[in-house]
């Protein structure tokens, strides 16, 4: 038997947002092979391997997709530059992640997927509610989503970095469709 499985795709000005596959390994351990990349995330852990990226394609493939999202986020010239992802965290509230490599930096990208993501959020997946959190040392990603239209809660939590191996203030922010 064949079965197709269809993702959602996000298209915006410079990007597609789609499912990960087994052919965006490669990228995506380069990329995120990066300790700078790595040591801002909660759950990317440092080193990073081809294995690694490939057992995370993995997952995303068993994703319920009603509950949690997991996109590539491909330039349409330069192919795989990042991921973005929604997990589902406290009272079943889904939590934006994202990161953009290292080479792909200060070009407006992270930005755009995330504004990209969150149209899609509001009239796709239908949720009304997004949380999202930053490590207080990196102000980049704060302004990111400030941009995208969260707003700081107040609330700064320890939260663990699997590649700094420690707990790490975490300024927390929402968005509300
Ligand atoms: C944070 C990250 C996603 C930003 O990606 P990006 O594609 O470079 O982001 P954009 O170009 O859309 O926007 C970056 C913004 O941060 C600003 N910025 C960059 N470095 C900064 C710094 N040190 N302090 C304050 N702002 C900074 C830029 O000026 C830009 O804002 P502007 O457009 O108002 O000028 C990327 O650096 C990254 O993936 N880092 C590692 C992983 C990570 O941090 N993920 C997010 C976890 S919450």
């Amino acid at each position: 038997m064949c079965s197709i499985e269809v993702t959602p795709v996000i298209a915006t000005e410079r990007l597609v947002m789609r499912g990960p596959v087994r052919a965006d390994a490669m990228a995506i351990a380069k990329l995120a092979g990066d300790p700078g990349v790595a040591g801002q995330t909660v759950c990317v852990p440092h080193p990073y391997s081809r294995d690694d990226a490939e057992a995370a394609v993995e997952r995303a493939y068993r994703l319920d997709w009603e509950r949690e999202a997991e996109f590539a986020i491909e330039h349409r010239n330069f192919g795989v530059v990042g991921m973005l992802g929604f997990k589902v965290r406290e009272l079943g509230r889904p939590e934006l992640g994202y990161w953009i490599g290292r080479p792909f930096w200060n070009r407006g990208y992270a930005t755009e997927a995330v504004r990209g993501a969150l149209k899609w959020v509001k009239r796709d997946w239908r949720k009304r509610l997004v949380m999202a959190g930053h490590f207080a040392d990196n102000p980049a990603a704060g302004q990111v989503l400030c941009k995208a239209g969260f707003l700081y809660t107040g609330d700064v939590r320890l939260k663990p970095s699997r590649a700094r191996a420690a707990e790490t203030p975490t300024r927390m922010m929402v968005w509300l469709a």
